[in-house]
């Protein structure tokens, strides 16, 4: 249920929406538990350690797509800028560190910044040193789950409006493939959503999206199954979340992380998969796992251009232009709308 927040003020804000009703979220968590197969949706990922432990993939050798990401950026941003709308208001989804919008901002010159992540408590602490970094940049953190409908909230349109923002150019930037996680209807409907925002923005308005691309299983399984098991870590933090939101009493060295391609699907399954045969209880609630029975946390689909910028225009935007890396593993969108 969202929170109530007093309207902002200021040009450097926060807002937290994300303060999950915890009686919904604990009968959501303890549904998909008792669901064959048991499921745990991929926001629960993100408690602060998971935030970080993400950060650390992205630095892993086996993790290409935010290297390879930043190097179409590297090459190609004096490109993308030059059809990007002037002083837009960014509305960065899943912004996490925030840094890789940062990185943009010197050439693509925002009118303002608006954050958006589940993560609250690590959007805000990330936003501190960016707003002394760019103190002349608005910026508004919102605490917000677009997992199930996405829009920006009145306050933040508000406080778009006192700065003279409210008709400007928006550009939606959902860089590092988290699309993904979405199958293809969850993000067609997510696509909708971030067209209908653009909408409301002015001439110029789209969206600036990261995608990774079908490739070889010898390249995708690692980048999800790394040597020095932070990919394990990050998958085995979400029981210690799932502890906390559920009061249940998983132990994660009880699990094994898994990750393949499944090939038919075009995606990468991560799960945990139980080392014995044990019992999960949690306040009115318990789940028996077989030894090798496993949860289900995280797709993350891979697109062909084609169907991507497919799905772009069934989701109401123009065509779309597409810049990729030299190996052709990972492809950045910009879809007017
Ligand atoms: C894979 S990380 C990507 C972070 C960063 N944008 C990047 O590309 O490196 C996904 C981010 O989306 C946020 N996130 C995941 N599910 C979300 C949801 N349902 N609503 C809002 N934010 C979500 C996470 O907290 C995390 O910061």
């Amino acid at each position: 249920m969202p929170a109530t927040p007093s309207a902002p003020t200021g040009t450097h804000q926060d807002l937290q929406f994300h303060q999950a009703d915890p009686a919904q979220q604990q009968a959501e968590l303890a549904a998909g538990l008792q669901a064959t197969p048991a499921s745990v949706s991929p926001k629960f990922f993100y408690d602060r350690l998971g935030s970080h432990l993400f950060d650390a993939i992205t630095e892993l050798p086996e993790y290409y797509p935010t290297r390879t990401e930043a190097a179409i950026f590297g090459q190609w941003l004096p490109d993308m800028a030059a059809r990007l709308p002037a002083r837009a208001v960014w509305i960065d989804l899943g912004a996490g560190s925030c840094a890789k919008a940062a990185r943009l901002f010197g050439t693509v010159r925002p009118a303002a910044y608006l954050p958006v992540d589940i993560s609250a408590a690590y959007l805000s602490q990330a936003l501190e040193p960016l707003r002394r970094e760019h103190p002349d940049l608005p910026m508004l953190g919102i605490g917000q789950d677009f997992s199930v409908q996405w829009a920006l909230p009145a306050p933040a349109v508000h406080w778009l409006e006192r700065l003279g923002l409210r008709g400007a150019p928006r550009c939606v930037f959902y860089p590092g493939s988290s699309i993904g996680n979405f199958g293809p209807d969850e993000a067609l409907r997510l696509l909708r959503d971030a067209h209908a925002v653009c909408r409301q923005g002015g001439a110029g308005s789209g969206l600036l999206i990261g995608v990774d691309r079908v490739k070889a299983p010898e390249v995708l399984e690692p980048a999800y199954d790394d040597a020095l098991g932070v990919t394990a870590a990050f998958n085995r933090n979400l029981l210690l979340h799932v502890n906390r939101q559920l009061g249940s009493d998983f132990d994660p060295a009880a699990w094994d992380h898994v990750a393949f391609y499944n090939r038919i699907e075009s995606r990468i399954e991560m799960h945990l998969s139980a080392r014995s045969p044990q019992t999960v209880s949690w306040p009115g609630g318990s789940r028996r796992f077989a030894a090798g029975e496993r949860i289900h946390t995280e797709h993350s689909y891979k697109w062909e251009p084609a169907a991507f910028a497919d799905l772009l225009q069934r989701a109401g935007f123009a065509t779309p232009l597409h810049w990729t890396d030299a190996r052709g593993w990972f492809s950045v969108f910009w879809a007017p709308a």
